[in-house]
């Protein structure tokens, strides 16, 4: 058996993988450790396109599906539909202006709305990229920053805590490699967690906050058994269970932590880095508890598109109860309702009905 782990000092403090884990780790003790796995139970799940399918026969509109598209009919009218995860709310320009993450920045600075300072470049202006990062790292001006490509999703290509000139390459290798546009963002570091916030027509229907997957340690059993009740407990949630939890070996070895070892009572453990739900992470519904100015913060966001009529809004915010020092870290067109309807723990959502109901108040 390992080590006893002492739960007044988790590692993950003092070496965070991400530039959230102090704050994931301050929201999971506030939020969470007090209902651990106590998951508001889904048996069944048909997913976002099946939600809205559901929705629309709910409320007597016929359903047609034509490829990955299902569009939704009164009578001879079709009133709106979803292709894939992008709905018929989502114009064209919108879908394609937010999926570049530096013209979405520049948009929303313009409109007055807090995102990341920094600075995109095109693949090939790496030289001047490090000479503007040096430049304002002397000048105190930046922090460490988060390299990106301006057009990934799910993560890949992102690099965070990058702080000296050798990781600022390395970084931008990674990041350039998962650009089709060859463009790479440059920008401050902020701290916060994932908030995704679903916005519809101009009100904020749901909000929801990510962390990546943790155990909370009883003082008896290893990071190998309470990972297994982990991934045991996810399976009365059909969303959350539909992917296996990924287990970091590499970032927990790098917390210090062996699979063997036994977390003391009350210590959480994060399993790997990502919030992501394919990855394993949790969805907590936040509704309630987010702050009216952070709701409407990513109203503003989603408006600042004249075609965007729909959209996932994330924020990174240190503190659910104050606007204060929150930023807009991109707006998802494609954004998956699941996160907002069935979250892991909180209250249900209804973004299907709020998304049906604004298609047919356009109509
Ligand atoms: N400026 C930033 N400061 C802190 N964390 C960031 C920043 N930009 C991105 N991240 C982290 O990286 C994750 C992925 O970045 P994001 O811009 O959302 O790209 P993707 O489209 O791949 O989801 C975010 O959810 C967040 O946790
Ligand atoms: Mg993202």
């Amino acid at each position: 058996m390992g080590k006893q782990l002492v739960p007044e000092e988790p590692a993950l403090v003092e070496e965070p993988a991400t530039p959230s884990a102090s704050a994931d780790l301050a929201f999971v003790r506030e939020h969470l450790v007090h209902r651990h796995l106590q998951y508001t139970p889904v048996p069944s799940w048909p997913g976002h396109q099946g939600a809205l399918k559901q929705e629309a026969r709910r409320r007597g509109l016929q359903v047609r599906d034509l490829d990955k598209a299902s569009y939704f009919y009164d009578g001879g009218r079709c009133v709106g539909g979803t292709v894939g995860l992008i709905s018929t709310l989502a114009g064209y320009s919108a879908v394609r202006g937010a999926r570049s993450k530096a013209f979405t920045k520049d948009v929303l600075s313009r409109a007055g709305l807090p995102v990341p300072k920094g600075r995109h470049f095109r693949a090939k202006q790496l030289e001047t990229a490090v000479a503007w990062w040096s430049e304002q790292v002397a000048e105190g001006a930046l922090g460490d920053v988060v390299v990106k490509p301006t057009d990934g999703n799910a993560g890949r290509g992102v690099s965070v805590e990058v702080r000296t000139e050798e990781q600022l390459r390395t970084a931008w290798a990674k990041a350039r490699g998962e650009s089709t546009a060859k463009q790479v963002i440059v920008e401050q570091q902020v701290t916060g967690v994932d908030t995704r916030v679903y916005v519809v027509g101009d009100r904020a229907v749901a909000a929801a906050v990510r962390v990546p997957p943790h155990v909370l340690g009883d003082g008896a059993r290893s990071l190998a058994e309470l990972a297994e009740e982990y991934e045991q407990a996810r399976t009365v949630h059909r969303y959350l269970s539909s992917r296996p939890t990924v287990v970091d070996a590499e970032l927990l070895t790098r917390r210090g932590f062996a699979l063997d070892d036994v977390p003391a009572p009350g210590e959480v453990v994060f399993l790997n880095g990502t919030a992501n739900v394919s990855q394993g992470g949790l969805t907590v519904d936040v509704t309630e508890d987010l702050h009216p100015d952070l709701l409407e913060l990513a109203v503003r966001a989603a408006d600042a598109f004249p075609d965007l009529g729909a959209a996932g809004v994330d924020l990174l915010v240190p503190n659910l109860s104050t606007p204060e020092g929150a930023s807009v870290i991109e707006i998802n067109t494609s954004a998956n309702l699941s996160i907002n309807q069935v979250p892991g723990y909180g209250r249900p959502r209804d973004v299907a009905a709020a998304l049906v109901e604004e298609m047919i108040r356009r109509r």
